[in-house]
């Protein structure tokens, strides 16, 4: 099988190349990727040659078209995936999440390929500390961030193109995700490269706002699910249970890392900062039969730090820049 991955030298799109590689020996993957600022052929350095790498827009018609014509199935990670950015500036995110998008699946539609959508919860806008709700397939889209809001727009596109032109696509929308190859702007591994290099952890506001953490690996397990199993047309909310607030993952980390807990610092919060997402993940698990594997958070955390004390090659060259950004906004 020929997958095209989009976004494959990015956070989660190489994760899933390593894991692909791992557990699908049937699988060769061209992966398309403009190599941002976010990602890094670093990332796959260790993927030999069942891996072609093809460095490019997914907003590139003529490029996607060849691309898709010569593969089997399309999974579709690219995007501009950073909150914090897409307030300070919106355009790349309409760009590469809605012109992006719109050109894959008119290359899909075209040559009659399978496609699967990477979403977010975050297209769901967000819940009251004690809602006893939780994001489900049917909850209405309501984003809150020009970030969520192009990725909302995304997914209408797909479902669209689902019902219009009859493409065979899926789409799953994930909580927060993470592991190894994480860019060091997101909030877990700016922490642990922050205590790293010397510099305490930054809160936005109180930190009383909730995700709901998963491993990238089990973020991937579930997408192969939806791939070997899922409905054409189906859409699956992939979450693990995993609610913490700002603050006790802060504090984790600290407790992980031998620092005092309250060896933190307050900054200033993200305009509109979503207070809380919560996953039910009943639909994937009932009907695909997909468990996550990584239920400690504490022992992933600590296996992620891990990996980020032991590859200060990859992140290193970044962190300067990074904070130097960040300090401008006052966070
Ligand atoms: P990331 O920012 O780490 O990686 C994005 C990748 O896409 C990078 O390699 C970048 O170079 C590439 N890219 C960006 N614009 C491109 C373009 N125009 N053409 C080609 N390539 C381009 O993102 P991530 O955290 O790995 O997220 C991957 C996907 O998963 C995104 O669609 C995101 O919305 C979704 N998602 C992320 C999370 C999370 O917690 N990180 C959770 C749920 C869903
Ligand atoms: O929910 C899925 C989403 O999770 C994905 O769609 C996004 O691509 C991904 O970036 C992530 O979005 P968040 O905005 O939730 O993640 P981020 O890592 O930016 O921040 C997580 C929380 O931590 C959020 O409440 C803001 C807070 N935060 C963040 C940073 C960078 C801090 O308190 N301090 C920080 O330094």
């Amino acid at each position: 099988m020929h997958l095209l991955v989009t976004g494959g030298c990015g956070f989660i799109g190489s994760n899933f190349v390593h894991y692909t590689l791992g557990h699908r020996p049937e699988c060769r993957i061209t992966v398309l990727d403009a190599l941002t600022y976010a990602g890094s052929k670093d990332s796959l350095a260790a993927a030999g040659d069942r891996v072609e790498l093809v460095v490019g827009r997914i907003e590139d018609a003529a490029l996607v078209d060849r691309l898709v014509q010569a593969s089997d199935l399309v999974v579709h990670f690219a995007a501009e995936s950073h909150n914090d950015n897409s307030i300070a500036n919106p355009l790349p995110f309409v760009t590469t999440n809605l012109v992006g998008t719109f050109t894959l699946l008119e290359a899909v539609r075209k040559h009659g390929r399978r496609f699967h959508h990477v979403s977010t919860d975050e297209v769901f806008g967000d819940l009251e500390l004690d809602d006893p709700e939780r994001f489900r397939e049917t909850t209405p889209y309501n984003p809150s961030s020009p970030y969520s809001a192009t990725k909302a727009g995304s997914d209408l596109l797909v479902k669209a193109w689902v019902r219009t032109f009859r493409i065979q696509a899926t789409i799953s929308n994930c909580s927060n995700n993470y592991g190894p190859y994480q860019h060091i702007e997101k909030f877990i591994p700016r922490q642990i490269t922050n205590i790293l290099s010397g510099r305490k952890p930054k809160l936005y506001g109180a930190g009383a706002n909730v995700r709901d953490w998963i491993h990238v690996d089990d973020h991937n397990s579930a997408v192969w699910a939806i791939l070997d199993h899922g409905q054409p047309g189906g859409y699956y909310m992939i979450g693990a249970d995993g609610e913490q607030n700002n603050k006790a993952v802060i504090e984790l980390i600290l407790a992980l890392m031998d620092k005092p807990s309250d060896w933190y610092e307050h900054v200033n919060d993200r305009p509109g900062h979503d207070l809380r997402y919560a996953i039910d993940a009943g639909k994937i698990r009932r009907e695909l039969g997909w468990t996550p594997r990584y239920t400690t958070f504490r022992d992933g955390l600590a296996a992620t730090i891990a990996w980020y004390r032991d590859n200060a090659h990859w992140w290193r060259p970044l962190k300067e820049a990074v904070e130097a950004r960040y300090a401008k906004q006052g966070q």
